[in-house]
């Protein structure tokens, strides 16, 4: 209800300031420290996302925002805590780097919470709760509207520290989905943010099949004059590392060579089909019938059947 979410939204604001003032003040401020500057965060850009640190112990949160039985049913409502099966509560996050997930009206709804070095698991996120469902939620939108009311562009990567780290190289139009693949709502919502749309994965093979996954997404949303493009970078690296290792302008120079979703769905298709046009025109029929847009759909089976041609033509 309305006066619940009201409360949970107050006390995930207050949350968020709590872990960003350990982050300034924490007896353990060193080691957080350390790990902030081996990630290469400037002060202005853990301000800009509000990173904080929530610090290890098991009640430091409860303790600081619970006192009051009725706050601390909240926090746990808020996924801030967890309760065992014996009924004890503690907090959920414990010594991590926490980057706040804010809705498209600034308000905090979630957090995610990096361990500080090679700890498992890596990531942990608020689960879902009245005021999160994580798959219509983009890491990083609000803080990109701030800085654009009407962007040209906008980018979507697999992380939290990816934006992070392509703000701070002034690439500072990306965003990120939730641990999960991109849903077709989050595309709704890219979509409508901006008339060029760059999905940038991780060079792995995971990030190959997100590719994928959010053509097959995307397609059915796509209308003409929407620009959906692919970037596939080098083995091992994503947006963080590379743009670390590049810069901005070579790494603007590998969005301004980023595939079209043609040349995605195409070049793929030829790959997976050679010269076996049959099969081609088959799947290549059925992704096209995924575009809802008579007009781009008809304008793809165009193409497709040009394709198929040109592939008639190679092996006679
Ligand atoms: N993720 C998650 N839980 C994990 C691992 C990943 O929720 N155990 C989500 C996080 O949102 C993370 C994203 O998937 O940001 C991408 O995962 P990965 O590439 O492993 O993370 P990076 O952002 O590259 O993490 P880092 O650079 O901090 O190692
Ligand atoms: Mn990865
Ligand atoms: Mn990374
Ligand atoms: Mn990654
Ligand atoms: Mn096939």
């Amino acid at each position: 209800d309305e006066g619940l979410s009201r409360d949970l939204y107050q006390l995930m604001e207050a949350s968020a300031n709590y872990f960003q003032q350990q982050l300034r003040h924490h007896p353990n401020q060193q080691q957080v420290n350390a790990y902030v500057e081996k990630r290469g965060l400037s002060k202005e850009i853990v301000e800009q996302f509000s990173i904080g640190y929530a610090p290890d112990g098991w009640d430091n949160l409860m303790r600081t925002l619970g006192q009051h039985a009725d706050a601390q049913e909240k926090l746990l409502a808020g996924g801030m805590l967890i309760a065992n099966e014996q009924g004890r509560r503690y907090d959920r996050f414990r010594d991590r780097l926490m980057f706040p997930i804010r809705d498209r009206r600034g308000r905090v709804v979630a957090f995610g919470g990096r361990v500080l070095g090679d700890g498992t698991p890596k990531y942990l996120n608020s689960p879902e709760t009245p005021i999160f469902h994580k798959g219509h939620e983009l890491y990083g939108l609000y803080e990109l509207r701030q800085r654009h009311r009407d962007p040209q562009r906008v980018m979507i990567v697999e992380g939290y520290m990816d934006v992070v780290a392509l703000a701070q190289f002034g690439i500072d139009y990306a965003v990120a989905s939730l641990g999960t693949s991109t849903t077709s709502e989050q595309f709704q919502m890219l979509l409508r943010s901006a008339k060029e749309v760059v999905c940038c994965y991780d060079g792995d093979n995971a990030g190959k099949e997100a590719a994928w996954r959010a053509m097959e997404t995307a397609l059915p949303l796509m209308k003409p004059g929407d620009n959906v493009r692919f970037m596939f970078l080098a083995q091992g690296e994503d947006p963080d590392s590379m743009v670390r290792q590049i810069g901005k302008a070579q790494f603007e120079v590998l969005i301004d060579q980023a595939l079209t979703i043609n040349e995605l769905l195409f070049n793929e298709l030829t790959k997976q089909h050679g010269s076996d046009k049959a099969s081609l025109a088959k799947h290549g029929i059925t992704l096209i019938e995924k575009i809802q847009d008579e007009v781009l759909q008809n304008m793809m089976l165009e193409e497709l059947a040009t394709r198929v041609q040109m592939n008639n033509a190679e092996h006679m």
